[in-house]
């Protein structure tokens, strides 16, 4: 058995490099189906979910070929099916781009129903709609979506809430379609912003990626070209908080400062000092922490993916805070592990009530999914004695060799292989 074993107490000097988005990884790679032509990809972040991803798009028929750690060359003219293998796509949430992509480039698709991060309900109601207004009937029979259209065509579609996946999967599924479509109250995520200056650089004419108005003008192919993904928002802001949780002073380098705002705009009011430059931000804490009050919300807005990060951070605040969520039903799970190391949390419905300032002992936890593992890291960083974080298999889906990156900025973490017998 696999376990990340921390030893906390630590402060944490040097610089920390972030890697490629995951969420813009995982759209970017699927809208390579679209493309009539060879790919390349840089700054990929070689992690779990991409890797699941990869696979996908080999079973699906597509050449991919590994230049390097980080870069792709993705070559789908072989692709000849529209079924995405059924055991790999429900692992992931991010399956359901194969969807979009599919269905823009066959006019159908067949994917399972997607799994990933279990925050409560995750529908899928608002991707269908957009297919839909797009000329698709859509049904899900068996575990399956099985979405069809003789030709899909253009039309506005209004989200009734901002949705991430759905924006992006229906460019996905517009990109090659006839004439415009207006995707209305869409996200604006950076990933968002990403996925649409990829398909741009191939050949699509996509505007407004970034508003809350997206206009996708169909074009009949793309052609092949080369692209690097945008630094990683949520790993950037995990390295923020990790080095405000553990004191010291750490540049946490390849980073977009405009994309960290409202994590920087917290940190300072918790009585961090941020400095920041083109493309790095520097984390100094040598005082106490301040408690502070954050509601989760889409972009710009404080990120839903960072909130179990920073509700870790605030153990640590003299005081009282209350951290709301906004965006998912069920994502305080992993407070009873933080609860292991001493933390003093309690939930009402959706907004976690933390008493800061115990001090947390090391204890063995578990990680429940990708971010509720990075908080369990946070807090481990800020502990006294050992804690040993089971299941580290989910902080590997989203954060590329965690255990090495973290050793060079002064972290006491490894991996330790424990035998179950
Ligand atoms: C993406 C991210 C995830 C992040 C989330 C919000 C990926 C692979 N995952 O997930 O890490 O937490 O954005 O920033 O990029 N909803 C509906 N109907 C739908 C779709 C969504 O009601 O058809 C609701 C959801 O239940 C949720 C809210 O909309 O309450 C936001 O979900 P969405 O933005 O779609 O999240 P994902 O794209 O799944």
């Amino acid at each position: 058995m696999e376990t990340l074993r921390v030893i906390g107490g630590k402060p944490l000097h040097g610089e920390i490099q972030t890697n490629g988005a995951k969420n813009a990884a995982v759209a970017i790679i699927p809208a390579a189906l679209l493309v009539n032509g060879i790919c390349r990809i840089e700054n990929v972040p070689d992690i779990r979910d991409v890797g699941v991803i990869l696979e996908m798009l080999t079973y699906l028929g597509a050449k991919v070929t590994k230049v390097d750690n980080n870069t792709i060359e993705i070559d789908s003219s072989c692709v000849s099916t529209y079924k995405a293998p059924y055991d790999l796509a429900s692992r992931m949430r991010a399956s359901y781009y194969l969807l979009g992509a599919l269905l823009g480039r066959f006019g159908q698709a067949e994917v399972a129903l997607p799994g990933g991060c279990n925050f409560g309900e995750r529908p899928i109601d608002l991707h269908v709609k957009g297919f839909k207004a797009l000329g698709a009937t859509v049904d899900i029979i068996r575990g399956q979506v099985e979405a069809r259209a003789g030709h899909l065509k253009g039309a506005t579609v209004y989200l009734d809430k901002v949705s991430v996946g759905a924006t992006m999967n229906i460019i996905l599924a517009a990109t090659l379609a006839e004439g415009r479509t207006v995707i209305e109250n869409a996200a604006k995520e950076p990933h968002i912003v990403d996925l649409a200056n990829f398909l741009n650089a191939m050949g699509a004419r996509i505007r407004g990626a970034g508003t809350d108005v997206i206009r996708i003008d169909g074009v009949k192919s793309l052609g092949g070209g080369s692209y690097a993904i945008i630094p990683d928002q949520i790993e950037a802001g995990t390295f923020m908080i990790m080095a405000a949780a553990a004191g010291g002073d750490v540049l946490v380098k390849n980073i977009i400062p405009k994309h960290m705002a409202s994590l920087v705009s917290k940190l300072e009011e918790m009585g961090v000092e941020i400095e920041e430059y083109d493309d790095a931000i520097r984390v100094v804490r040598t005082s106490p922490l301040k408690p502070c009050d954050v509601r989760t919300m889409p972009y710009p807005g404080f990120p839903t993916d960072l909130q179990p990060q920073i509700v870790a951070l605030l153990t640590l605040a003299e005081g009282t805070s209350m951290v709301t969520e906004d965006v998912w039903d069920n994502r305080f799970q992993y407070v009873g592990e933080l609860k292991r190391l001493g933390a003093d949390i309690s939930v009402q419905g959706k907004t976690a009530i933390i008493e800061g300032g115990n001090t947390l002992h090391g204890a063995p936890v578990r990680a429940t999914d990708l971010r509720a593992g990075a908080a369990l890291v946070i807090a481990a960083l800020a502990s006294d004695g050992v804690t040993v974080i089971n299941d580290p298999i989910y902080i590997d889906r989203g954060y590329e060799n965690i255990e090495l990156r973290l050793s060079k900025i002064g972290a006491t973490i490894e991996r330790v292989y424990i035998s179950n017998g």
